[in-house]
């Protein structure tokens, strides 16, 4: 049983291994909508439960889209509309869910949900999103930068602002794919200690710097998040944004990184908050570039897990 839970959870080879068919993928479309390593059908007759407990367009689309490329059927859920919502365990429903369905991605609150559901589930399980970490997104967003760049070995990468899921999941692909990752934020949104502990453990360069300006210094990708996810209170909206609001990424803050920085984003974006429009459609924002990457990698993803 293959699962992909997490990138810090998943062989740094096989990652790999999932880029380059990504890659691979990806240049076989050849400008259509489908490419020619998906004509041999990888998931013919393969039926993926894709379930989802809190909003989505790119997770959702780009799942649905991939899987049928490659020529299986999808079953989009909605975790309310499920016995799941009104008290049925995870346990049950990966058991009977795997009695119907060939592999199941499941975007959910807590990471808790996400382990029990791969524990008793005799399909894979792919981590569509947790509170803690979203893995799917960070291997679009490596080979987003490969593709643009080169290899990310020996990079660095500047995390500003909330260290939040989408964080967590860059740390750990810092410690996976080695590059230098540094985090710029207020000390009340720093990240797990966890997450920065494993990293600096496996000897990759993770670096807190409260002053934006400092942080940027030499960067050959800045990243940041929406000032508020999802399963952030609405309540703390405002406190937050005070708080984050020396970590805007603009015009001036590019302009300290190297010349060729990129900027990225996972979306959705509150424009001229976490980032501003003039940086977000700039020359250097490959925002769209990860959006549409997902679609590549979560192929790649699922292929591996599936042994095709
Ligand atoms: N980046 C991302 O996961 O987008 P959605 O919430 O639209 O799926």
């Amino acid at each position: 049983m293959t699962h992909f839970l997490d990138i810090n959870t998943t062989p740094a080879d096989d990652l790999r291994a999932i880029i380059d068919q990504a890659k691979a993928i990806k240049n076989a479309r050849a400008g259509l909508p489908k490419g020619a390593l998906d004509a041999d059908a990888p998931l013919a007759g393969q039926m993926v439960a894709l379930i989802f407990e809190k909003p989505s367009t790119r997770t959702r689309v780009s799942f649905d889209v991939g899987v049928r490329q490659m020529g299986g059927q999808t079953m989009v859920l909605s975790g309310q509309d499920m016995q799941l919502g009104h008290g049925e365990t995870i346990a049950d429903t990966a058991r009977v869910l795997s009695r119907y369905v060939d592999m199941i991605m499941i975007r959910t609150f807590e990471e808790a949900t996400l382990q029990e559901m791969a524990e008793y589930a005799s399909v894979p399980v792919i981590n569509g999103l947790t509170n803690r970490t979203h893995p799917c997104q960070i291997m679009a967003d490596i080979l987003t930068f490969e593709e643009h760049r080169g290899p990310i070995a020996g990079k660095k990468v500047v995390w500003s602002g909330d260290g939040n899921n989408v964080c967590a999941s860059f740390i750990h692909a810092a410690g996976q794919f080695g590059f230098d990752l540094t985090f710029t934020g207020p000390q009340t949104l720093d990240p797990e200690a966890v997450f920065v502990e494993e990293a600096r453990a496996k000897g990759v360069n993770i670096t807190i710097e409260r002053d934006a300006r400092a942080a940027v210094e030499g960067a050959d990708l800045i990243v940041t998040d929406t000032w508020v996810s999802m399963h952030d209170p609405q309540s703390a909206r405002e406190r937050r944004h005070n708080q984050l609001r020396p970590y805007q990424v603009n015009q001036d803050l590019m302009a300290l990184a190297k010349p060729d920085a990129l900027f990225m984003h996972c979306l959705p974006a509150h424009r001229d908050e976490e980032a501003t429009t003039a940086v977000m459609d700039g020359p250097n924002s490959v925002i769209f570039d990860e959006a549409e990457n997902r679609l590549h990698a979560q192929k790649a993803v699922m292929r591996y897990c599936l042994g095709k």
